[in-house]
């Protein structure tokens, strides 16, 4: 009799989580043993995602958390602080949600069945508030929260009435060069793509930090106004992984039947996605994967949202070599990407010959011209920009040409 007991005492008791739509409750989420099921209440009508459409009432998944939700909540640093201060295990994403999915990115919310949040007063160390601060969460992997101005510097969004406009991404001790590589990336992207292509963003400070910060505008907030926006990875109801590799298993033709899918304006999204994808391909991003792109609610529906994220990670000597997701079939190493290859992936999402022909001549010339490559003349070779530059002239070079 004993183990079972054991086994008894070790089980969590089903939970049960109010999820919002633009702050209105719009069903319920539940646990059915390692199951879980997402309910529409009676007479809500708009879908809350792509993956749970409301003309289904309910939508089961089996062993884990509906992807959908799954992805709310952040995979490394902020994870493992939610974890601690909410004494939820780390793998234990429903745990997380009740305790800080009030308000996520976009415009769904996870609220405990009483409303109120059950972890312990933030902490009162500005990082470590900001981090576990009750009732707000990120995605993603790099050390980040949620900031917003005050005066001519940045306060973390701790508390409850705290505004949330900007998320602060910070370097790590082992990667210092993290912010100022996002940085340049994204003003190359403005060069490159356009500056309405590109999330607005720049280096800052932080209060309760020391070191520079990425500070980028939130696009999915329009004052009070929460829009919707879901990630790649939610709209194909990837699942998550153990290891957080899901967003990781698929192609960027996939990625591109999303946009056929769900666009309202598929084909210029079509145009714009193969634009970005060329551009992550040039500059060296080896993590473009499903959760770095996302659709985004605008008048008339979901369109690609802003590019956000975008990295040269080829300069690492230790990261992955590999694009992120498959081309024609593979993940294709960086130094045999070419231009027909690069031709057949637009003509295959459904571009015309001459669309991707015009992009990538566009392109070519734009990187050719771009000030955000200019090296300072006191560079060192070993300068991370240095490396950046002989990165994109190298792969330009066969890519575009
Ligand atoms: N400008 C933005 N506005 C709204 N949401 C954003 C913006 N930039 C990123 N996000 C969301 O935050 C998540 C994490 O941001 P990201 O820059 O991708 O961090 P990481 O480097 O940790 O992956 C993204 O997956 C996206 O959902
Ligand atoms: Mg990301």
């Amino acid at each position: 009799m004993a183990p079972r007991k054991i086994l008894e005492s070790a089980v969590i008791p089903n939970r049960h989580a109010i999820v919002t739509y633009k702050g209105k409750r719009a069903g319920l989420l539940s646990e059915i043993g390692p199951d879980t099921r997402f309910v529409y209440d009676a007479g809500w009508t708009q879908d809350i995602a792509c993956t749970l459409p409301s003309t289904t009432r309910e939508h089961f998944w089996r062993n884990g958390l509906i992807p959908f939700f799954e992805h709310l909540g952040p995979e490394g640093w902020l994870r493992g602080h939610q974890a601690r201060a909410g004494g939820t295990p780390d793998q234990d994403d429903f745990g997380l949600l009740l305790n800080y999915g009030a308000d996520c990115i976009g415009a769904v919310g996870i609220l405990p069945e009483d409303g109120t949040h059950v972890h312990p007063i933030p902490d009162a160390d500005p990082v470590e508030a900001a981090a576990t601060a009750p009732g707000r969460t990120l995605s993603g992997v790099q050390k980040k929260w949620l900031v917003y101005r005050n005066e001519q510097r940045f306060e973390p969004s701790i508390r409850a009435g705290d505004p949330a406009t900007h998320i602060a991404k910070f370097n790590r001790v082992d990667q210092p060069t993290l912010v100022q590589n996002e940085d340049l990336s994204l003003r190359l992207a403005r060069e490159v793509l356009g500056k309405e292509e590109v999330t607005a963003a720049a280096i800052g400070t932080v209060r309760g930090e020391d070191g520079v910060a990425l500070i980028v505008e939130r696009f999915d907030r329009l004052g009070e106004v929460r829009l919707r926006l879901e990630d790649f990875a939610q709209i194909l109801g990837r699942p998550r992984g153990r290891e957080f590799d899901g967003k990781y298993n698929a192609s960027y033709e996939e990625a591109a039947a999303v946009i056929t899918r769900h666009s309202a304006r598929a084909l210029i999204d079509l145009g714009r996605f193969f634009r970005l994808v060329a551009f992550n391909l040039v500059i060296g991003n080896a993590d473009a994967h499903l959760k770095n792109f996302s659709l985004l609610e605008r008048d008339g529906g979901l369109r690609l949202s802003p590019a956000y994220d975008l990295l040269n990670t080829i300069v690492y000597p230790h990261y992955e070599r590999h694009t992120a997701l498959a081309i024609d079939g593979e993940k294709r190493a960086f130094e045999d990407l070419h231009r027909d290859l690069v031709v057949a992936l637009g003509v295959s999402i459904g571009l015309p010959r001459r669309a991707v022909d015009g992009a990538l001549q566009q392109l070519a010339k734009r990187f050719a011209n771009a000030r955000a490559l200019d090296v300072p003349p006191y560079a060192q070779p070993n300068d991370f920009r240095v490396r950046y530059r002989d990165v994109v002239l190298d792969n330009a070079e066969r890519i575009l040409k």
